[in-house]
């Protein structure tokens, strides 16, 4: 270990360190260095206790850290063999939590594909989709984040600044999502008709490109890095009449906001729509890296060689991710049941914020999903990423670990097995903190 500097915390070292050798990414604000955790609680390299709100970027739904079940099953599955090449070789591990997981999906589905992330689950589901349908183009959403491998970076239209001097990306046409809040085409639901799919319909569709070459469009049911949005309840089922009217397959990336974060294994139900494909990642590998592709038996399969990986199924990953599976299989109605009742406080607690701050201008999500989006005032409905700033230093000086979203939302997601009690006390100081920087904007003091 390196000496840490005179003059500077364990965190300020440890940060001056990594700006030194590794490559920028996207990096918060605050200066939180993790050290250890369990349930919704972590402890930096101070020991300074937070609750976690950020799940670590979605990861840990079921505890931070996950259980001693996980834990154990992958130290185990760790003595006796953590690789097995399985694209290459057979295994029963990979197998068996296909079949399991498989049990989680609409009927007729499915086959399975094994990868490391989120990026690699979508890279798979657009080279399946082209594969299945022999079709070159692909749909996506502005706002939409699908990872940021290239082809999935294609499909991501979130920041400009992740796509620079990347491009361009021929393959993919953008689409605007229905964002309600800030519709982009100034209109309100429900007397908009849906004018974004009507859009779809008469533009992309009909003048840049012919349904018979597009593939798929690839979707999420919440988007997530986009801000946290949710469409109208019937949104999908209206859009899913387009993409068939063309035989055009249907992608849920799921990574962010499927297994059981809305309250259902996958959120697309929430829509009462089935996808053709769906991908998943973050929570589904319990703290270690595994993405999933997913696909409707019905599409056939693809040719042998056209895809394959070395990690994808890696036994040690696998273990983990059925112990985890196997507590949800088991407890699936209850799990359900407080995701559902656990949102409800939340969004009742968000809600209020919302009646009695103006910089809260917007309440959203779908069980604990969740965000609340900064305003400079609900009238003009202009971001305030500063403001936002302000708010998550304000609550992470005081015990409280939380990610933005979106241009200036802040996520409310911390694990699913949250305490109501550590639920409230994290909502307290988030409110303090919104209570603070509302009065300081609006010179209230
Ligand atoms: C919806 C969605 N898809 C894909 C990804 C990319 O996942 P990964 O970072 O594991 O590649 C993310 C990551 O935030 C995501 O939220």
């Amino acid at each position: 270990m390196a000496r840490v500097r005179k003059g500077k915390s364990k965190s300020e070292n440890i940060i001056a360190r990594d700006h030194a050798v590794m490559i920028k990414t996207t990096r918060e604000p605050y200066n939180f260095v993790a050290e250890n955790g369990a349930d919704e609680f972590v402890y930096d390299v101070e020991g300074r206790k937070f609750i976690d709100f950020s799940s670590f970027i979605s990861v840990y739904n079921f505890g931070v850290n996950s259980s001693e079940a996980v834990r154990k099953a992958i130290a185990d599955q760790s003595s006796k063999l953590m690789h097995s090449a399985f694209t290459d070789f057979y295994a029963e591990l990979p197998v068996h939590f296909a079949e399991s997981l498989i049990k989680f999906m609409p009927a007729g589905f499915g086959r399975i594909f094994f990868s490391n992330s989120g990026t690699e689950a979508n890279e798979a589901a657009l080279k399946f989709s082209k594969l299945f349908t022999k079709r070159n183009y692909v749909l996506a959403f502005y706002g939409g984040f699908h990872g940021r491998t290239k082809g999935a970076l294609a499909l991501t239209a979130s920041k400009s600044v992740q796509r620079a001097y990347n491009g361009p990306f021929p393959d993919v046409i953008h689409v605007p999502f229905p964002y309600c809040y800030r519709c982009p085409f100034k209109q309100s639901y429900p007397d908009c008709g849906f004018a974004c799919i009507d859009y779809i319909r008469k533009y992309p569709l009909s003048k840049e490109v012919d349904p018979k070459e597009v593939a798929a469009l690839v979707t999420e049911p919440i988007q997530g890095e986009g801000g946290y949005i949710v469409p109208p309840k019937d949104y999908f089922k209206e859009l899913k009449k387009v993409l068939d009217e063309h035989s055009i397959l249907m992608v849920s990336d799921e990574v962010q906001a499927g297994y059981m974060r809305t309250g259902k294994f996958l959120a697309m139900d929430n829509f009462g729509v089935k996808a053709d494909i769906y991908t998943m990642a973050k929570s589904i590998g319990a703290g270690l890296p595994l993405g999933v592709t997913i696909v409707d038996k019905r599409l056939g399969n693809i040719p042998e060689g056209a895809h394959a990986n070395t990690f994808g199924g890696n036994l040690a990953v696998i273990a983990g991710a059925q112990a985890q599976l196997d507590h949800i299989t088991r407890n699936k109605a209850r799990i359900e049941s407080e995701v559902k009742a656990k949102g409800r406080t939340a969004m009742k607690r968000m809600e209020q914020m919302r009646e009695d701050y103006e910089i809260v201008g917007d309440a959203r999500g779908i069980g604990m999903m969740l965000a609340i989006e900064i305003v400079k005032d609900k009238e003009s409905k202009e971001p305030a990423p500063k403001l936002r700033e302000k708010i998550m230093m304000e609550s992470f000086a005081n015990g409280l670990l939380m990610l933005p979203t979106g241009e200036s939302a802040i996520r409310i997601i911390p694990p699913l097995t949250i305490t109501e009690r550590s639920l409230s006390k994290g909502f307290d100081i988030l409110e303090r903190a919104i209570a603070k920087i509302n009065a300081e904007t609006f010179h209230k003091k």
